[in-house]
């Protein structure tokens, strides 16, 4: 009786308490929850708009759980300052062929400061619609598919706790000197149908920005396997694209805690594409990872040199902690990307320096049997790169590591000439 009295004091008191608390904290944040017509044909993305601009400084943007909000036009988030975009329903980009070939975006995170897109009770759903794009790039590669979320010139952006699904195009890219960038506990899926297989589905292209990250996240691509084995495609290249990969400007990018299927990998690339550019990637980690079904697990890719080509640099990036299962490669370095004939390509100038291969283990596919990585640096440039504790297994037999024009004391024995 007195315990039970007890106890009714303490609840009344927490209860009591709780409101005014509650209040207090939550009280400044004004919240928004936007219409939605309840109808795919009626765009919902000026309600969402009016939403940011009404809630958007610092304020609570709700997308309710059972609904579904039809996007047939690029979300712009301008008028969030510190706001909090939380999306328990469904956004889903509309089959419009016509209107979005072109488009940058289908939400454009452009000069945002401080926004946190998330999910709190984990069901949020963003939903590309991806198969009539993937079809109509299959037929025409001139159309031009948007990016699904797309951050340029911001910063302090966190993106949770949230599953995306079957872009058209990019899943997840940032770049324009964007800073302080998470993206966290996501699942990332372009799965394949009996007429359609995903394209270009890169989970996270990193452009120019610094301090990005991407962790706790899983990332699959799925092809219609039955079909490929009909028309002796190849899987693995088929498979699109890059899991995560930092490009030209990118700088403290770190991905870790990924786990990766059906994908062209962790990669650096492609540099040195333009004439006299001059491409950087730098301060890169990735790791721990898992990577599944891959083209290769982890690599860099250059362009060949030659006067309509630049100059690369990729200065200190680890790949650390890299499980690798049934990938074509574990590791792979291309320096002659985009040559006509990769065996004899224009030498180039391009800088690898600092860049490290540490514990690495799995098996790899049958497809190069029993070579498991093909390393082929700049042949008139630097390549300073280690491989410490690489404890990956061919499919079958001795593994063989390949490799030219490395310049450091590599680490692992080098059992013949790299192409590619
Ligand atoms: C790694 O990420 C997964 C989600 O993909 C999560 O469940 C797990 O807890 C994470 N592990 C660590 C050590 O944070
Ligand atoms: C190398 O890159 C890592 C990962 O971004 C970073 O933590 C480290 O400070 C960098 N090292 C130097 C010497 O800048
Ligand atoms: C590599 O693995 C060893 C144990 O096998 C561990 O001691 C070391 O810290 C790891 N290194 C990195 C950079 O993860």
């Amino acid at each position: 009786m007195l315990f039970l009295r007890r106890a009714a004091t303490a609840t009344l008191f927490l209860y009591g308490l709780a409101p005014s608390v509650y209040a207090s904290v939550v009280a400044k944040r004004a919240t928004c929850t936007p219409a939605s017509a309840g109808n795919s044909g009626v765009d919902d993305v000026p309600a969402i708009e009016a939403a940011f601009k009404s809630c958007g400084n610092g304020g609570i943007i709700v997308i309710p759980a059972g609904k579904t909000y039809a996007i047939r036009s690029t979300v712009d988030f301008t008028g969030c300052v510190n706001c909090e975009f939380q999306v328990e329903g469904t956004l889903k980009m509309s089959e419009d062929l016509n209107f979005w070939n072109g488009q940058r975006a289908t939400f454009l995170i452009s000069g945002i400061t401080g926004l946190k897109m998330t999910s709190v009770t984990g069901g949020g759903l963003i939903d590309g619609n991806g198969v009539p794009y993937w079809i109509k790039f299959a037929a025409d590669s001139s159309y031009a598919r948007p990016t699904l979320v797309y951050i340029t010139g911001s910063k302090s952006v966190t993106i949770s706790n949230l599953r995306f699904k079957n872009p058209a195009n990019v899943f997840h890219s940032v770049t324009g000197g964007s800073t302080n960038i998470v993206y966290s506990n996501l699942r990332l899926d372009a799965t394949a149908t009996d007429t359609a297989t995903p394209k270009n589905t890169d989970g996270f292209d990193i452009g120019s920005s610094t301090y990005v990250t991407v962790r706790d996240t899983t990332i699959k691509n799925q092809a219609n396997f039955f079909y490929l084995t009909l028309i002796r495609f190849d899987a693995h290249t088929l498979l699109q694209d890059d899991c995560v990969v930092l490009k030209p400007g990118s700088n403290y990018a770190y991905a870790t805690n990924i786990t990766c299927s059906g994908s062209h990998g962790l990669s650096v690339g492609s540099l040195g594409k333009g004439q006299g550019s001059q491409d950087t990637v730098t301060n890169g980690w990735f790791g721990p990872a898992t990577m599944i079904d891959s083209a290769k697990a982890v690599g860099i890719k250059l362009y060949e040199g030659g006067s309509t080509h630049g100059v690369a640099t990729v200065s200190n990036v680890t790949w650390s902690d890299i499980k690798v299962q049934n990938c074509d490669y574990a590791a792979q370095i291309q320096s002659c990307y985009g040559a006509a004939d990769t065996s004899n390509c224009i030498a180039s100038t391009h800088s690898i320096t600092g860049v490290k291969f540490i514990n690495f283990s799995g098996t790899t596919s049958s497809k190069y049997n029993p070579t498991v990585a093909n390393l082929n640096c700049p042949k008139s440039g630097t390549c300073d790169l280690t491989m410490t504790n690489f404890n990956v297994n061919a499919y079958s037999g001795t593994r063989k590591i390949l490799c030219s024009n490395v310049d450091s004391a590599l680490g692992v024995t080098c059992n013949g000439a790299a192409s590619g």
